[in-house]
């Protein structure tokens, strides 16, 4: 699957369920579905996305390829998740969601993208940095289940800058 055969699209309630099982599959301390319901309804800084395959390759294949989200806050965005289904990784995917989050973060004026990551996750870690981020600092022992610490990145975005003379 790759980029033209998908698209990018809101996390509706629909998709929880789905959702739900790819937590179990992608992460350590899976967020239950509550937690995404919470954030769709409640959360007004929050935007979560799904990627899926266009229509034609719909039948074949699982109807979320990969997630993710961010808390748009000001001039930060923080991106809060993203995964790629365990038989889709490598190809690309998660590669072109953080690109569709980080556009979103720029058209709406923010001058970062903040994320954490556990430090043993090298494959995340990869994709951040061919993205631009870079490591700004560490949380010891940030993350309940094993005291892993997590490695703060930031992509910082250039500001544009405006001439008040130019209409
Ligand atoms: C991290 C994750 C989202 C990457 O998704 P993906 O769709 O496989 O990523 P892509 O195919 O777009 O890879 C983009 C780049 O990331 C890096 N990368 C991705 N997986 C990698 C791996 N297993 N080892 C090393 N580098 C890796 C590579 O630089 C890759 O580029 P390349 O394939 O041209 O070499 C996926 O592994 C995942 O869902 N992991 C579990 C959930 C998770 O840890 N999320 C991040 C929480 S902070």
């Amino acid at each position: 699957m790759h980029a033209g055969q998908v698209q990018i699209q809101p996390m509706s309630v629909q998709d929880i369920p789905f959702i739900e099982g790819l937590e179990i599959a992608c992460f350590p301390e899976p967020w239950p579905g509550d937690i995404y319901r919470h954030e769709l309804a409640h959360n007004r800084l929050s935007s979560y996305w799904v990627v899926r395959p266009v229509q034609e390759h719909a039948e074949d294949a699982p109807p979320i390829l990969a997630y993710g989200g961010y808390w748009a806050m000001g001039s930060e965005v923080h991106i809060v998740t993203v995964a790629t289904h365990p038989d889709y990784r490598r190809q690309g995917l998660g590669r072109v969601l953080m690109a569709w989050m980080i556009e979103r973060a720029r058209a709406g004026g923010a001058t970062e993208v903040t994320l954490e990551v556990r430090a043993g996750n090298v494959a995340a870690q990869a994709l951040y940095a061919q993205m631009g981020f870079v490591v700004v600092g560490r949380r010891k022992g940030y993350y309940h289940n094993n005291g892993e610490d997590a490695v703060l990145m930031t992509l910082f975005l250039p500001t544009v800058a405006t001439d008040p003379s130019f209409n």
